[in-house]
């Protein structure tokens, strides 16, 4: 099951509809004019007689005799999810009370009307059913990786777009600043690029840096956002200098997808995390990461760390709950443990099969999963 499977299980009343993702573009005033004569009834069967009439002009493209698809008699049109809409005006036919369906026409009345979202985000809370592809739970299956745009997946050790994607449209709105310390190939930066948020990414290796400056370049800034991808240490990299460029003071998210400690060595450079020459020192220098951009990031938002775990001489090795540790001791308050899959045995056959029995000899289970922890600044 993908993790769309799971996040539709979710959703009560959407599955009595055939699910399309079409939208329809109403005509904003007309449509409020409507509901609003249709709230005023005493009289449930005229109530759902008006409604069924909608309903068939919209999604059953009955001759439009209320003018509703009419776009041209003034501009403010709104757009809706077919399926969405379909539900809720179906809602309203099965209600058994007037009360309950003049409750879910007045619920409609407000998702247009009105734009409810919080402070860290750009949902909109009234309309939340046609957030269906973000994530809510805490286990992802990615099994598909977005390929879409600049994407080329040339490095080895990075993540998938979806991961920076989700992140930003929970956590940032348009316009925001993320940054990324570990930016190697630019995934975050390129998703940035996509969504309009601002991204700066920090790397330690330049020549990686330089290919990845070239990729974020083509894709398409459409949002005029900046990327900056600047070459240095996480550690000790003056932010306060890089932000001042922008006037700005503040982040409204940071990534970190640091080396799983010496999994994959990166680079010979001995500041390279995957050089660290062991756990603890690894650990510490990941902290010093932690001290040296939690400054900069906005009170109430959010750290978002992507680890595995490792093995070492038969032992697991867990990275990813010592780093959480390292945040949480910088008093960061932890919001979620995400588990997501993945499958590195992409491998031959054979070499599946002999981790297989290495496994069963062993003792020992095959990594198929990494997690994405969700700090908030205190
Ligand atoms: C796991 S990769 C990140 C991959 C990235 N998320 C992507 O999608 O391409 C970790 C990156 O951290 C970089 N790195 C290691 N130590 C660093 C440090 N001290 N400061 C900045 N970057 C560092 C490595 O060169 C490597 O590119």
């Amino acid at each position: 099951m993908d993790s769309k499977n799971i996040q539709q299980l979710n959703f009560e009343n959407i599955d009595s509809n055939p699910i399309s993702n079409s939208s329809i573009i109403i005509n904003k005033n007309r449509f409020l004019d409507v509901l609003k004569e249709i709230v005023v009834q005493k009289d449930i069967n005229i109530v759902k007689k008006k409604v069924f009439n909608i309903k068939d002009i919209l999604t059953q493209f009955k001759p439009d005799n209320l003018g509703l698809l009419n776009n041209d008699i003034d501009g403010d049109t709104i757009s809706f999810r077919k399926d969405i809409l379909e539900t809720e005006l179906h809602q309203v036919l099965e209600s058994q009370t007037l009360e309950r369906a003049i409750y879910y026409l007045n619920r409609l009345e407000k998702s247009i009307q009105k734009f409810k979202t919080n402070k860290i985000n750009d949902i909109n809370l009234h309309r939340w059913k046609e957030y269906d592809d973000i994530i809510t739970d805490s286990l992802w299956i990615l099994n598909k990786r977005d390929n879409s745009g600049a994407h080329l997946a040339w490095y080895w050790g990075n993540f998938i777009p979806q991961i920076p994607n989700q992140l930003m449209r929970r956590f940032t709105k348009k316009g925001n600043w993320v940054l990324d310390t570990f930016a190697g190939s630019g995934t975050t930066l390129i998703e940035c690029r996509k969504l309009g948020r601002n991204g700066i990414g920090i790397e330690l290796n330049q020549e990686v840096s330089a290919l990845s400056e070239k990729l974020i370049e083509k894709e398409k800034n459409k949002y005029n956002v900046v990327s900056d991808l600047v070459v240095g240490d996480s550690r000790i990299v003056d932010l306060k200098l890089i932000l001042n460029k922008y006037n700005i003071s503040k982040v409204q998210l940071i990534i970190m997808h640091p080396p799983y400690f010496d999994i994959i060595k990166f680079s010979d450079n001995e500041d390279d995390l995957s050089n660290s020459k062991d756990v603890d020192t690894f650990l510490k220098n990941f902290g010093e990461v932690v001290d040296n951009t939690k400054p900069y990031l906005e009170k109430g938002r959010y750290l978002a760390l992507v680890i595995g775990d490792k093995y070492s001489k038969g032992e697991w090795i867990p990275l990813g709950f010592y780093c959480m540790q390292e945040v949480l001791k910088r008093d960061f308050l932890l919001k979620s443990i995400i588990v997501k899959n993945f499958d590195e045995t992409r491998g031959k056959r054979n070499q599946v099969d002999l981790w297989r029995y290495r496994a069963l000899v062993g003792g020992f289970y095959i990594f198929k999963h990494e997690y994405i922890m969700l700090f908030q600044k205190k």
